[in-house]
């Protein structure tokens, strides 16, 4: 049998929908339009392309944002100073350094400058430590909208053995941490696994929801997979051109061979991408209404 596929595009279009009338209403009843800057450092064309769709969606929903382009060569005090200016303006609610940044600037310490209040991907030790201790106010985007893919999804998070490939501080590391919590759309257990897990099968076979974020492709094949789980895949690879001059994408995971064996499965493109736009516009619109008190 062949896996129900996991819509992200419809599954944000939703989300989108939800948050452009909470927008109105903030315009109507406050005068507010949630505020969104990003900020990209050189001209990286995976990040071009991020903060461009960041940026349009941002658009479309009604939100004021505003870009900063900075060169490759921009120094970090350049960077911080400009993060400074947005912190203190206070049209601007949720602010957006795409990462990675050029190797003159410390990208630890350029998260660190982000107030946590506007801290909109999550980042920030302040908001990474309140998710951990079950009081998340911002959570990092693609995590929050793998979360978001399996509730409306209807998949039972509750009790169940997620598998987690990847420890990124972006991905693998917050969506553990997520999961794990005693609350709704959590409790389940989590198990992590990485470059230095031994027989990474053992683990993948037994997960009811696995999630894949390794960076590589075809990391997961069939055999790695129990029938009947859902298999959420994070992977963005960069796999040639198409024809019209974009760039041709594929997951971590064998889709193929993969969904003949899963209950359900997000494809790439069209999974967990446009979710994790589709997340930070919802961060702004949460970070909007808590700078002004809005419940
Ligand atoms: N680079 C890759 N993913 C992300 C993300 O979620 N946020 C930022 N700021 N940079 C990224």
């Amino acid at each position: 049998m062949s896996a129900k596929i996991i819509s992200g595009t419809e599954i944000a279009s939703q989300i989108r929908e939800e948050i452009k009338s909470e927008t109105e209403r903030l315009n109507r009843d406050y005068g507010i339009s949630p505020g969104l800057l990003t900020i990209i450092v050189g001209n990286n064309p995976a990040s071009v392309s991020y903060v461009t769709a960041k940026q349009k969606t941002a658009k479309e929903l009604g939100f004021y944002s505003v870009q900063e382009d900075l060169p490759e060569d921009t120094s970090e005090e350049t960077l911080l100073s400009v993060i400074d200016r947005y912190n203190r303006d206070p049209k601007i609610h949720g602010i957006l350094v795409q990462l990675p940044l050029p190797k003159q600037i410390n990208e630890n310490k350029v998260l660190y400058a982000i107030d946590p209040d506007k801290d909109v991907d999550g980042f920030h030790p302040v908001n990474v430590g309140r998710l951990m201790i079950g009081e998340g106010r911002y959570y990092p985007c693609t995590p929050y909208g793998i979360q978001q893919m399996l509730i409306r999804s209807g998949v039972e998070i509750d009790g169940a053995e997620v598998v987690v490939v990847g420890r990124s501080n972006i991905v693998g590391k917050p969506i553990s941490m997520m999961l794990v919590q005693k609350a709704k759309g959590a409790n389940a257990t989590v198990t992590m696994c990485h470059t230095g897990t031994k027989n990474l099968s053992s683990h993948t076979k037994r997960a009811d929801i696995l999630i894949v974020a390794a960076g590589r492709p075809k990391a997961i094949t069939a055999d790695m997979v129990k029938e009947g789980a859902v298999v959420i895949d994070v992977g963005v690879n960069r796999i040639g051109m198409t024809p019209e001059g974009k760039a041709k994408l594929c997951g971590d995971v064998d889709f193929d061979a993969v969904k003949e064996k899963a209950s359900a499965i997000t494809p790439v493109p069209g999974g967990v991408g446009p979710m994790t736009i589709t997340m930070l516009m919802l961060n702004t619109l949460k970070a909007a209404k808590f700078a002004h008190n809005i419940t």
